[in-house]
C-alpha cells in the first residue's frame, strides 16, 4: 500500500505526510486577557508548535462573526473578527509561521455564512423571488398560511432546519433553511454569484501567504433539487450509514465535485503547493475517496477512522479500508482522533468499548475512567502516527488533555446544548482555553484568570511546564514521536501487516515495527527486538501491557 497516482507516480508534496495541528483560536491562547484566545496569542506560542515537531498548522475560523456557534457563522469573509485581532495580525501570524517552516491552513466556510452577512440583511429586506434572496435557501412554508416548515428537514444542532422571517411589513413571510444554528443561514450553491464570490475569497487568503483551507460542511454545499423530505434524523457526526440506504437530500450530493474542480483550478495557478483539505462526514471511505480525486481536494478528514472502536478487529478494517479507498484514487490517507466537535479520545477511550460516541459528556453523565482514558489515548496516538499519510492533532492532545466532563451546564456556549432542549450536552467539554503553565492565573493562557469557558482544576497537572524534559510524560511522548516518525519516514512509506489478530496489531513501515496490544495479556517481542518508542513502560521482562503501543527495530 504505497502512495501513488492512478498513472503511477508517487504523489509528493509537503501535505502527504505532513502532521497538521489544529488550533482552536478562541482556546489557545490569550495576549489580552479578556479570556479569548486571539492571534497575537498564537503567534507569540508558535514556538511551541516547533518545538513539537509539526509541520503545519490548521486555524478554525477567525473571521468578523457574532459567534453563534463560535465563528462558524461569517459575517465578513475577507476580515478578522475584533475579538480575534486585526487584518495585519493576522499577515503577521502567516509570517511569523513561515519564517519557521510551519504552513498555514485557514478555515473555509462556504456552507452557510452568518445571519449578519450583508447578504443575508438584504435577502430579508427584498421580496420573495429577488435576486438578494435566491442567494440562499429561501421557500414558501407548507400549510393553508405557510405556517409550516417547507420540509421536515432537521437541524444537525437539534430543532427544526428551517426557520420563518418576518417580512418588512411586519407580516409573516418565507421560510429560510439553515442546517445549522439559526444563525447560520444555507447559501444556494446553484447560484453563479455564490460560486463567484466564493472564488474570490480562495484569491483574498492565497494573495496573503495561506497554504490552503479546511472546507467545512464540504458535503452539504448542494441539497438535492426538489429538497424532497427525508424523514429520518439528521446527523452530520452520525455513525456508519449502511450501504443500500438511501444518500440523504442534504449530504454528499454529487453536484458538490465540480465546486472543488473549480476550486482546485484556483490554487493550482498559485505558486507552492496549497491544499483543500474536506471535512466531509461521508461514509464509506470509498465515497469520501470522491472528494479527494486528482482534480479536486487533497485530503479529506477520516472520521470512520475517529468513531472505530479500541479494539484489535476495529483499528485493522479502519485502518486497511482507508488505506485502500484512498490508494484506489491516488490520494494520501489522513489520520484524526481528535477535533473540537468531539470528545477527547483521552476521555472518548475511557468510556466502555462499544460505547456510542457521546455528543458532550457533562456532570451526572456516566464520567469516563480518566486513566484507562489516557493509556489508551496514548497507545493510539503512537498507532497513529506510525500510519503513512497525513496526521491531525488537535490542540491539548499532546498534553494527554481530557475532556472537561463536570463543566456546569451554565458555563456551555455550544447552541447544540439549547437547540437540543438539553439533551445533548455539545462540544464545550472539548473547547476548554487549555493550559501552558501550572501556576499562572488561567494556567497561562492569558495574563489574567479570564476564561470564556471554565478550566477544570486538573488543569494544573497537565501544564506543559509540568511535562517538558520530563521522562514519560505524554507531551515528550509525542515530541519524541514526531521527531521519529521524520527520522524513518513513516509518512510516506509502505505499510506491511504482519498480524492482524482479535487481540493484537503489527505492521511494518519505513523500517520500523509497531506493536499495539488490544489483549489482557502481555505480549513478549521478538529476541533481539530494540525498543525505540513505547506509550507506557514495558513490563519487568520486556513484554508490552495491555493498551500500550511499541516502536521496535526487529
Ligand atoms: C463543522 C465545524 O467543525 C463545526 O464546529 C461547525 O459547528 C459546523 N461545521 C457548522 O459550520
Ligand atoms: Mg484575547
Amino acid at each position: 500500500m504505497t502512495q501513488q497516482n492512478p498513472s503511477g507516480d508517487p504523489i509528493t508534496g509537503w501535505w502527504t505526510e505532513a502532521v497538521i495541528y489544529q488550533i482552536y483560536p478562541r482556546s489557545f491562547a490569550d495576549s489580552d486577557g479578556d479570556g479569548i484566545g486571539d492571534l497575537p496569542g498564537i503567534t507569540a506560542r508558535l514556538d511551541h508548535l516547533v518545538d513539537l515537531g509539526v509541520d503545519a498548522v490548521w486555524l478554525s475560523p477567525f473571521y468578523p462573526s457574532p459567534q453563534a456557534d463560535a465563528g462558524y457563522d461569517v459575517s465578513d469573509y475577507r476580515d478578522v473578527e475584533p475579538l480575534f485581532g486585526r487584518l495585519p495580525d493576522a499577515d503577521k501570524l502567516i509570517t511569523e509561521a513561515h519564517s519557521r517552516g510551519l504552513r498555514v491552513i485557514v478555515d473555509l466556510v462556504p456552507n452557510h455564512t452568518s445571519s449578519a452577512h450583508p447578504w443575508f440583511a438584504a435577502a430579508l429586506a427584498a421580496a420573495p423571488g429577488s435576486p438578494e434572496r435566491a442567494r440562499y435557501v429561501f421557500r414558501d412554508g407548507r400549510g393553508p398560511a405557510g405556517e409550516q416548515p417547507p420540509n421536515d428537514w432537521q437541524s444537525v444542532f437539534g430543532g427544526p432546519a428551517w426557520t420563518r422571517v418576518v417580512d418588512p411589513d411586519g407580516q409573516p413571510g418565507q421560510w429560510y433553511l439553515h442546517l445549522f444554528d439559526t444563525g447560520q443561514p444555507d447559501l444556494n450553491w446553484d447560484n453563479p454569484e455564490v460560486r463567484t464570490e466564493f472564488l474570490d475569497i480562495l484569491r483574498f487568503w492565497l494573495d496573503r501567504g495561506v497554504d490552503g483551507f479546511r472546507v467545512d460542511v464540504a458535503h452539504g454545499l448542494v441539497k438535492q433539487a426538489d429538497l424532497a423530505d427525508w424523514r429520518e434524523p439528521q446527523e452530520i457526526l452520525s455513525g456508519r450509514e449502511e450501504e443500500d440506504k438511501p444518500r440523504p437530500p442534504m449530504w454528499d450530493q454529487d453536484g458538490v465535485h465540480e465546486i472543488y474542480r473549480e476550486w482546485r483550478r484556483v490554487l493550482d495557478s498559485y505558486p507552492g503547493e496549497r491544499i483543500l483539505v474536506a471535512e466531509a462526514w461521508v461514509e464509506p471511505a470509498e465515497r469520501l475517496a470522491r472528494y479527494v480525486r486528482p482534480d479536486e481536494m487533497h485530503q479529506a478528514f477520516n472520521f470512520e477512522y475517529l468513531l472505530a472502536s479500541w479494539t484489535a478487529p476495529a483499528q485493522y478494517a479502519v485502518i486497511t479500508r482507508s488505506l485502500e479507498a484512498t490508494d484506489s484514487v491516488g490520494a494520501p490517507t489522513t489520520w484524526v482522533l481528535s477535533n473540537h466537535d468531539v470528545v477527547r479520545h483521552a476521555s472518548r477511550l475511557g468510556l466502555p468499548v462499544g460505547t456510542p460516541r457521546p455528543n458532550g459528556i457533562g456532570i451526572g453523565d456516566p464520567q469516563p475512567d480518566a486513566a484507562l482514558g489516557l493509556r489508551r489515548a496514548r497507545a493510539a496516538t503512537l498507532l497513529m502516527l506510525a500510519l503513512p499519510g497525513s496526521a491531525y492533532l488537535y490542540q491539548g492532545e499532546e498534553l494527554g488533555l481530557p475532556e472537561h466532563t463536570t463543566m456546569p451546564d451554565e458555563a456551555r456556549q455550544d447552541p447544540t446544548w439549547a437547540r437540543s432542549g438539553h439533551t445533548q450536552r455539545g462540544r464545550d467539554g472539548c473547547r476548554v482555553p487549555i493550559p501552558w503553565e501550572a501556576d499562572a492565573p488561567s494556567y497561562g493562557f492569558g495574563p489574567t484568570d479570564a476564561s470564556w469557558l471554565p478550566q477544570p482544576a486538573v488543569w494544573a497537572e497537565y501544564a506543559l511546564d509540568r511535562q517538558r524534559d520530563v521522562p514519560g510524560s505524554t507531551y515528550e511522548m509525542y515530541r519524541t514521536a514526531l521527531r521519529l516518525r521524520r527520522e524513518y519516514a513513516l509518512g510516506r512509506s509502505a505499510l506491511r501487516w504482519r498480524e492482524s489478530g482479535d487481540a493484537v496489531l503489527i505492521f511494518d513501515n519505513g523500517g520500523l515495527t509497531v506493536l499495539t496490544n488490544f489483549g489482557e495479556a502481555p505480549v513478549p517481542l521478538p529476541a533481539g527486538a530494540e525498543v525505540l518508542h513505547s506509550s507506557a513502560p514495558l513490563t519487568d521482562d520486556g513484554a508490552v501491557p495491555t493498551d500500550v503501543t511499541v516502536w521496535f527495530r526487529a
